[in-house]
This record gives C-alpha cells, sequence and structure tokens, in this order.
C-alpha cells in the first residue's frame, strides 16, 4: 500500500518525503507547486495537481492503494494569511474538506496533519503544552486549528483517525544539501539570515529589540526539518498500531532570540552579517518554546540534530550550494 503526502513538494513535505523515501515506503505526492519545487521530489508517482480539484484526487485514490495521508498542502505565511484571509481559508479549509471527502468515500482512515504552534497564539506560560488554550491571533492559525476540529469531528462521524502535529520553528536542511528551504517571498528569519551570508542581502533586520527576553530579542524554539520529518513517520507508526487519535507539539525546549541565532550564524559561515534594529512586527510573540514531552513519551521521539550550530550549518550546505534556491 501507499501514502499520499499532500504538498510533499515544499520544505518540510520535500524532506518527509525523503526521510519516507528511506523508510522504504511507498510514496505518492500530489503537489500544485504554488511553493512547492518539483526538483525537490525525485520519486516516480508524482502528481501536479491541487487537493481542491477532488475529480482529480479521487483519480490518484483509485490509481494508488493508498493507506494513509500525511497532509502538508496549505499556505503558511502569517504576514500574508492577515491581508489575504480569504485565500487561507479556501486553500486551507476548503483544501481539507475536500481532501477528507475523497478519503472518506475511499475508505482511507489515517491521516498525519502539519499544524503549528500558531494555533496558541500569545501563551499564557512557556513552556506551551498541548492542553493549553487555542487562541490564535491571525487566520493561518486560525485555519490551521480550524483544520483540526474538522477532522475530530470526521473521526466521531467516519472514523477518520488523525494525528496533528504542531511544530514550532522548522529548520535546517538534509544533510546531503541536496534539498533545502527555498520560499519565494522569503519571510523567516534562518534563511534570510544567510542570504546575507551569501551577500544576496546587505544586512538582516531585526524586528523588535524591546522584549521582555534575555536580549530584548523575540525567542524561538527552532526544530530539525528532519527531526519533524521522523516526527510524521512516528506519527503514521503511531496511527497504524494505537488506532487513535492525539495532537502533539514538536519543538526542541530551548529558546534562541533573534540575536543569538544571528551570532551563532557568525560563527558557522564565518561572515559578520551586518544587522540593524527595527520596529516590532505585528503579531509576533515574545517567547514561543514547546513541551515535547507528549510526543518523545507516545510517539517514542527522539530527536537528533539539537544544537543551533548544527541546523545552521545544515542549512548553510543548502544555502551555498543552491544560492539561488532550486532551478526555477
Ligand atoms: N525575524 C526578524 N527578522 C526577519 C525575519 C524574522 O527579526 O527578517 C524574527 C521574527 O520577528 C520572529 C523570529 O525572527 O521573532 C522568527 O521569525 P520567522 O518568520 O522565521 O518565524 P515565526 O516565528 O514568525 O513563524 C513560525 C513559523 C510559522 C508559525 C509560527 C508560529 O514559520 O509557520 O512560527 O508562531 F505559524
Amino acid at each position: 500500500m501507499s501514502i499520499l503526502i499532500t504538498g510533499g513538494a515544499g520544505y518540510i513535505g520535500s524532506h518527509t518525503v525523503r526521510y519516507f523515501t528511506e523508510k522504504n515506503e511507498d510514496i505518492v505526492v500530489v503537489d500544485n507547486l504554488q511553493n512547492g519545487h518539483k526538483d525537490s521530489v525525485q520519486i516516480d508517482h508524482f502528481y501536479n495537481i491541487d487537493i481542491r480539484d477532488k475529480d482529480a484526487l479521487q483519480e490518484v485514490f483509485i490509481n494508488h492503494n493508498i493507506e494513509g495521508v500525511i497532509h502538508f498542502a496549505a499556505n503558511s505565511l502569517v504576514g500574508e494569511s492577515m491581508s489575504k484571509p480569504y485565500d487561507y481559508y479556501e486553500n486551507n479549509v476548503y483544501g481539507m474538506m475536500c481532501l477528507l471527502d475523497v478519503m472518506k468515500e475511499n475508505n482511507v482512515k489515517k491521516i498525519v496533519f502539519s499544524s503549528t504552534a500558531a494555533v496558541y497564539g500569545e501563551p499564557k506560560q512557556i513552556p506551551i503544552m498541548e492542553i493549553n488554550e487555542t487562541n490564535p491571533t491571525n487566520p493561518y492559525g486560525e485555519t490551521k486549528l480550524a483544520m483540526e476540529k474538522m477532522m475530530k469531528w470526521f473521526e466521531q462521524g467516519y472514523g477518520t483517525q488523525y494525528v496533528s502535529l504542531r511544530y514550532f520553528n522548522a529548520a535546517g536542511a538534509h544533510e546531503s544539501g541536496m534539498i533545502g528551504e527555498d520560499h519565494e517571498p522569503e519571510t523567516h528569519l534562518m534563511p534570510l539570515i544567510l542570504q546575507v551570508a551569501l551577500g544576496v542581502r546587505e544586512q538582516i533586520a531585526i524586528f523588535g529589540s524591546d522584549y521582555p527576553t534575555i536580549d530584548g530579542t523575540c525567542v524561538r524554539d527552532y526544530i530539525h526539518v528532519m527531526d519533524l520529518a521522523a516526527a510524521h513517520y512516528l506519527a503514521l507508526e503511531y496511527l497504524r498500531k494505537e488506532n487513535k487519535s492525539d495532537v502533539f507539539n514538536l519543538g526542541n525546549g530551548n529558546g534562541y532570540s533573534v540575536k543569538q541565532v544571528i551570532d551563532t550564524a557568525r560563527k558557522v559561515t564565518n561572515h559578520p552579517i551586518p544587522s540593524v534594529l527595527k520596529d516590532r512586527r505585528s503579531g509576533d510573540p515574545a517567547v514561543l518554546i514547546a513541551s515535547s514531552e507528549k510526543a518523545k513519551t507516545l510517539l517514542g521521539w527522539n530527536p537528533q540534530h539539537h544544537s543551533l550550530e548544527k541546523m545552521i550549518a545544515d542549512a548553510w550546505n543548502w544555502h551555498q550550494g543552491n544560492p539561488e534556491g532550486y532551478t526555477k
């Protein structure tokens, strides 16, 4: 049987495809290539289709014996979601409706879902636990929470079981340097810092230096993309063995400030990486750090690439080899 990976040509999706392939799983990828890159997936069964095209999706389920779905296909930028909420509801929420409906029609009962720390909004306690209140402060987090709730009701109604993985800040790249992060436009801290080291940008802007943190800049919990990929595999195994749904945070449990990330990148790249202090970016919580004890205990998740140096070094390896990202 095969595992369908939607959005498998995106950043986290492509690393997950790689990981599952290394585990000898038979993989089918569906991606509309709106943000994904065909070159990031080297597999036989790739379909350039949109999950909102139910007829096309149904064809994929007919052509392959799908056991379960790993669902990445979605819009995922907090800032963009504030100015384009319709796009986020249409692609993320309606896309999920289409996918779950086609799964139901084909009697496919397992889904691993790419969720986010953005479902929590401004946290009331650190580290954040899965039982803490969800109160998104932007349409991106709101749509991901709606998708989680949709899965809950589909489980009640149709028996579709799910594992929802709420990631904190994904970072790094596959050690081979063959795949990595390439967004257009890029808004994430780590790739932007490395573009300065590459000479593509002159300086990195630090958004806010008056937060109540160690050095005034925002603190985030960075997690290596291959550790995220491994968690998706363990989540599928959990569904295979345990037959029950659940929600898990995925982070390292360590917080690094924006300035600490820049300093570490200076050491890794041996480049001065000039920075400039700017105003706060709206909607940024001061500190986001996960408790991932639940994933460690119940999924047996054991992140292998803890250090920030390792995450930056792997990302740097990718960016140096592919200074303009994937061939457009
Ligand atoms: N930052 C800068 N300068 C930049 C870019 C970012 O200072 O040029 C700062 C941000 O203000 C933030 C930190 O670096 O404090 C990290 O920002 P990213 O944009 O890299 O990541 P976010 O924490 O905003 O977003 C991540 C995920 C989202 C997820 C969110 C949860 O990318 O998908 O965490 O809050 F929704």
